[in-house]
């Protein structure tokens, strides 16, 4: 890690943005002198420019019981009406809503019209299935346009939607249907995936099935089905509906009604330092103002000519903001492809740059890496010139990726954004504005127009410039998560409590402030990890390592990798009686299986090491640090504060 930070210090290449791009740039410099001299004013100017309220707002934050703000609280609001209907009736119906790619080739175009009507009937099934204000509605659905209407219609109807990444276990499924209590599940047979059909409703009715004893079969009354694997699935009846049944049969009138700003918009479960998944709680007004604004900043988005690119996943958070929310909301065109980056070959992306002609591309920096490792030959052999902005995020980009994705990806000339945000910030909070700053490769660089942040020391105070720290945000702002659903202490334990006295948001990441002043972030300093840009916990694996029948203890760590930025590393202790009939190689396999199966392939342990024991302090706590030394193939550093100082030496012999 200190190697790579040093490397990143002596970073000191430059890239100005070119006269042409700064003249027809959205963002302007005059946009942080506005916010620093009205922060509220600012982003209420934002909201009533970007939206359509159905009742204005008079007030725009309360802060008078922190950390739990309001925005825009006394304004009413329909989050669907502003992403569709307002652009059908400005007279953009023909538009392009959707260019969607199926991961087999096939291909739909769906405009705002059609996307409004199909919403529209969708709301009405829901309303039929009884589905009203404030309930849950769980979504575990492939990336294809029926994923987007269905979050739309949720949001429509005012209700709140879960949405499960299709990636994700039925077990995983299960626990974040039981935390939220939700009424009804959008899922499908199945979605293609790396080449074959990918099973989603299995999956379903495993989870609702309550093999543990589990609630959802209590709260689920009905389960809504999209056919697109064409697999076979087992029908529940007077449970299930397919959705070309339901859907089409449904009117497609239906009147958007305004619902209060701070009426929840959706859960969406993310890893934090406990086994325990926290849903991360957004609601309507704050969240889409910030989503929108910084869609069009700092994507430099321009709806009437852009072809807009986010390759996210609706199951995260980027998936959220800058796939269903932010560019409807802004009325843009954009792609959404189904698949994996190499199905059915290593260029599908860039045939797919080329075929819809994108013109901004937003993606992580894992996925960047791993087409520096196939090759240029690749991306050169398809035609990436409509290409006029390239956005990173989910992980820190190293230099090396930022400067092969500006070459290769982008001809020498498209400017990079990275962008730092979290699930809990909503949307993008430090970035480069394209047209207006001057861009450091690997380094995020600047808070937006209206977002306070700052790098401080363990005492909350500022670090200076040239130093490293802790990343806080200091002042709340629109988009911000209103809590953990159910767990309002838990919301302020993590959040909050660390900085208590100045009231600022802890985000978890270590950052450092260059001489400029700029950000480069460093990580995450607790116990979470980075893999691929998706945010998982040690303990949540650990947890699910334990459940099996032959671990006696374990330790995980993430040790950092070339591809998928670092990777989960676990060192087990195995049962006596496992450790006798099975070879350690063995007991790896079944194990990593085991963690994919419990949580999702995600999760899955990139090494399993079966250790004779771990590294603890006096106190019982284990060191993961020494642990990640091991796993990074360093030599081990400090271990005065262990209980027995030898252990580290056997377990180092024992990874050999
Ligand atoms: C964590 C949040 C933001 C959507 C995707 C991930 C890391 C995110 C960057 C970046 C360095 C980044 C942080 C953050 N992260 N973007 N541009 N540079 N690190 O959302 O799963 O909530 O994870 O991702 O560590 O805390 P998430």
């Amino acid at each position: 890690m200190s190697s790579q930070i040093d490397h990143l210090l002596n970073e000191t290449r430059r890239f100005a943005p070119s006269a042409d791009f700064a003249d027809n740039a959205v963002a302007t410099a005059e946009l942080y002198e506005r916010a620093a001299a009205d922060r509220e004013g600012f982003w209420a100017d934002q909201a009533r420019d970007l939206l359509h309220w159905h009742k204005p707002f008079t007030q725009v934050l309360d802060w008078s019981n922190p950390p739990f703000a309001t925005w825009f609280a006394d304004g009413e609001l329909n989050v669907a009406y502003n992403c569709l209907d307002r652009h059908v009736e400005a007279g953009n119906g023909d538009r392009v809503a959707l260019l969607w790619e199926g991961e087999p080739g096939d291909s739909r175009r769906v405009t705002y019209a059609e996307l409004t009507e199909e919403v529209k009937r969708v709301a009405n099934v829901l309303t039929d299935l009884g589905i009203t204000a404030g309930d849950r509605v769980a979504i575990y659905l492939p990336m294809i346009p029926e994923a987007v209407a269905a979050m739309l219609a949720v949001a429509r109807v005012g209700a709140i939607h879960s949405v499960v990444f299709g990636g994700f276990s039925a077990d995983s499924l299960r626990s974040r249907i039981d935390d939220a209590g939700a009424k009804l599940v959008i899922t499908a047979d199945g979605g293609y995936r790396k080449g074959k059909v990918s099973p989603l409703k299995p999956a379903v009715d495993l989870a609702l099935a309550g093999r543990n004893g589990g609630a959802a079969q209590e709260t689920v009354e009905h389960v809504l089905v999209v056919r697109r694997g064409g697999n076979d699935v087992e029908w529940t009846e007077g449970r299930d509906l397919w959705w070309h049944d339901a859907v089409p049969a449904a009117s497609p009138e239906h009147e958007a009604q305004g619902f209060p700003a701070e009426n929840p918009l959706f859960i969406l479960y993310t890893s934090g330092t406990t086994g325990k998944p926290k849903g991360i709680l957004h609601t309507s007004g704050g969240y889409l103002t910030q989503t929108t604004f910084t869609n069009r900043v700092v994507h430099d988005l321009h709806p009437e000519t852009d072809v807009f690119w986010c390759t996210a996943d609706i199951g995260w958070v980027t998936g959220h903001s800058y796939v269903a929310y932010g560019p409807l909301a802004n009325g843009a065109t954009q792609v959404l492809y189904e698949g994996t980056p190499d199905m059915p070959h290593p260029g599908r992306w860039w045939e797919i740059v080329e075929k819809y002609a994108v013109t901004i591309l937003y993606t992580a920096p894992t996925a960047i890496r791993s087409f520096m490792k196939i090759g240029r030959e690749v991306p050169k052999k398809f035609d990436l010139s409509s290409l006029r902005l390239l956005g990173s995020v989910g992980e820190p980009i190293n230099p090396e990726a930022w400067m092969w994705y500006r070459k290769i990806i982008g001809g020498k000339t498209t400017p990079i954004v990275d962008t730092w945000w979290q699930t809990e910030t909503g949307a993008i909070m430090i970035s480069a504005l394209p047209g207006v700053t001057e861009t450091k490769p690997g380094a995020a660089q600047v808070a937006l127009p209206g977002i306070s942040i700052d790098v401080v020391d363990e005492d909350g105070a500022h670090v200076g410039n040239g130093n490293g720290g802790l990343l806080v945000v200091t002042e709340p702002w629109p988009a911000m998560l209103r809590g953990i659903w159910g767990d309002p202490d838990r919301f302020v334990e993590t959040y909050w409590d660390k900085f208590r006295t100045q009231g600022y948001y802890f985000a978890g990441d270590g950052a450092r402030l260059d001489d400029d002043g700029d950000v480069w972030l460093m990580g995450r300093v607790d116990d979470v990890m980075n893999v691929s840009g998706h945010r998982l916990s040690t303990t949540e694996i650990e947890s699910a390592l334990v459940g099996n029948e032959a671990v006696a203890e374990a330790a995980v760590v993430g040790a950092s990798d070339e591809t998928t930025g670092q990777a989960v590393v676990a060192f087990v202790i195995v049962k006596q009686s496992y450790l006798s009939a099975h070879s350690p190689e063995g007991l790896a396999g079944t194990l990593r299986g085991w963690v994919g199966e419990q949580i999702g392939p995600i999760a899955r342990p990139r090494d399993v090491y079966i250790v004779g024991e771990l590294p603890k302090t006096r106190s019982g706590k284990i060191m993961r640090r020494l642990l990640r030394d091991v796993a990074e193939g360093r030599e081990v550093g400090d271990t005065t504060t262990l209980a027995d100082t030898a252990v580290m030496s056997v377990i180092s012999a024992q990874v050999r």
